[in-house]
C-alpha cells in the first residue's frame, strides 16, 4: 500500500551561471516515469488552494517554477506538507494519495509532469471515497 513515506523530494541538476541558471528534467530520470502529459497552474490568487483529489494511476512530479505553495499529502493515516518553493526540486507523488496544493503565493508557477493522459475517470474526489478505497486496498 502506497504511503507518505513514498513521497520524495528530487534534487534537480542545476548549472549555476552568471547569465541565469539553467535545470531540467529527464523522464525516467529525475522523473521516475515516463511523462504522458504536462500542465501549469498560474494566475492563482495568493493564499488560494486546489487539487484536494487523488489518482487511482497517475503518478506527478510536482515543480514551483516561481513563487512557493505547499503539496500536502494524504494517505489515509497520516498528512504530511511539502513546501516547494525552489525551482531545482522536484516533488514526486505516487498515485493512491491525497493530495491538494495549498497557500500559493501570488504569481507562483506550479508545473506538473504526469504519468497518464488526462482521464476523469481516473480521479477520486470524495475524500470518503479515498478513504474506503485505501481501506479496502483498492488503491
Ligand atoms: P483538476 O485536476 O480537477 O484541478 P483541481 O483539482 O485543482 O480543481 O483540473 C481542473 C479542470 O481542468 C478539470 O476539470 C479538467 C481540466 N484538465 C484537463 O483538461 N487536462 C488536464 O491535464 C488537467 C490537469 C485538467
Amino acid at each position: 500500500m502506497v504511503t507518505i513515506d513514498d513521497v520524495k523530494i528530487v534534487a534537480l541538476p542545476k548549472h549555476t551561471d552568471p547569465r541565469g541558471n539553467l535545470s531540467f528534467v529527464e523522464q525516467l530520470n529525475h522523473v521516475p516515469f515516463e511523462i504522458k502529459r504536462t500542465y501549469w497552474i498560474y494566475d492563482v490568487p495568493g493564499g488560494e488552494s486546489r487539487g484536494g483529489h487523488a489518482y487511482k494511476e497517475n503518478q506527478e512530479f510536482i515543480v514551483a517554477l516561481s513563487g512557493a505553495f505547499d503539496v500536502v499529502v494524504d494517505d489515509g493515516q497520516h498528512k504530511k506538507k511539502f513546501e516547494l518553493n525552489r525551482s531545482y526540486y522536484g516533488l514526486y507523488v505516487p498515485a493512491g494519495l491525497w493530495r491538494s496544493m495549498e497557500n500559493f503565493s501570488t504569481n507562483s508557477l506550479a508545473l506538473e509532469f504526469g504519468s497518464k493522459h488526462y482521464d476523469e475517470s481516473d480521479y477520486i474526489r470524495d475524500y470518503q471515497e479515498f478513504i474506503k478505497m485505501k481501506q479496502d486496498g483498492e488503491i
